[in-house]
């Protein structure tokens, strides 16, 4: 795992990420947030026309299937889904694989080494559980939500003898946000080895 993987997600004040399969504050929608998110992970490093390099998004079969049908496969992405029951891709992704090593070895098979740029996990709880105990340089992109909702499906505690919170990061608002009522702000930690 000598890849910086990037982690992103957005967690309410107990931590929690999920309920019943979906965002804990469903059905609101945090519309400016998932731009942000769709910015965050879509955007490769390199630009230019010739460019052909794309980002990967790597995540959980439940992850993968919260996502509404027509948003699958997440645009402009690679998309990894990981399971250890499923024999093939579900409809819409680009690869399967059975654990973490796997899907970052992928990353090294040439075809995909040549148009991969950044590695972004996108969820859920256990594959945010094993990155951040993983011993790879890592960045966790949090967005805390400041109003609590019920939750079920938890991140795991972001260490501060891991990490350390950035006082600034390109194109990562410092400011409040609030849309719909419910406040947030966007933080990034960086794995202190890095
Ligand atoms: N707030 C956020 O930013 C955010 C982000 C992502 C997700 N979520 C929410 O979180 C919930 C889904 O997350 P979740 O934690 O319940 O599930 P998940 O991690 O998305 O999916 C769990 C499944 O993924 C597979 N899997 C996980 N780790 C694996 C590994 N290391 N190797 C191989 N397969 C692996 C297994 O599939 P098989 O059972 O098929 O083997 C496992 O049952 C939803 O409510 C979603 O809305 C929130």
């Amino acid at each position: 795992m000598s890849r910086l993987l990037n982690c992103i997600v957005a967690v309410c004040p107990d931590m929690g990420i999920g309920n019943n399969g979906n965002l804990p504050w469903h059905p609101k929608r945090l519309s400016d947030e998932m731009k942000y998110f769709q910015k965050m992970t879509m955007t490769p490093t390199v630009e230019g026309i010739k460019n052909r390099m794309q980002n990967v998004v790597i995540m959980g079969r439940k992850t993968w299937f919260s996502i509404p049908a027509q948003n699958r496969p997440l645009k402009d992405r690679i998309n990894i889904v990981l399971s250890r029951q499923m024999k093939e891709p579900p409809a819409g992704a680009h690869y399967l694989a059975s654990d973490l090593r796997s899907a970052l070895s992928l990353l090294d098979n040439a075809e995909i080494a040549a148009r991969a740029d950044q590695v972004w996990v996108i969820g859920g709880s256990s594959v945010y559980k094993e990155v951040m105990e993983s011993p790879s340089r890592q960045r966790l992109f949090v967005t805390r939500i400041l109003q609590q909702f019920d939750c079920d499906t938890f991140l795991p505690r972001i260490s501060p003898e891991k990490f350390r919170l950035l006082s600034e990061f390109p194109d990562v608002p410092k400011a409040m946000q609030e849309e719909d009522g419910i406040q947030y702000k966007y933080e990034v930690y960086e794995s202190v080895e890095i």
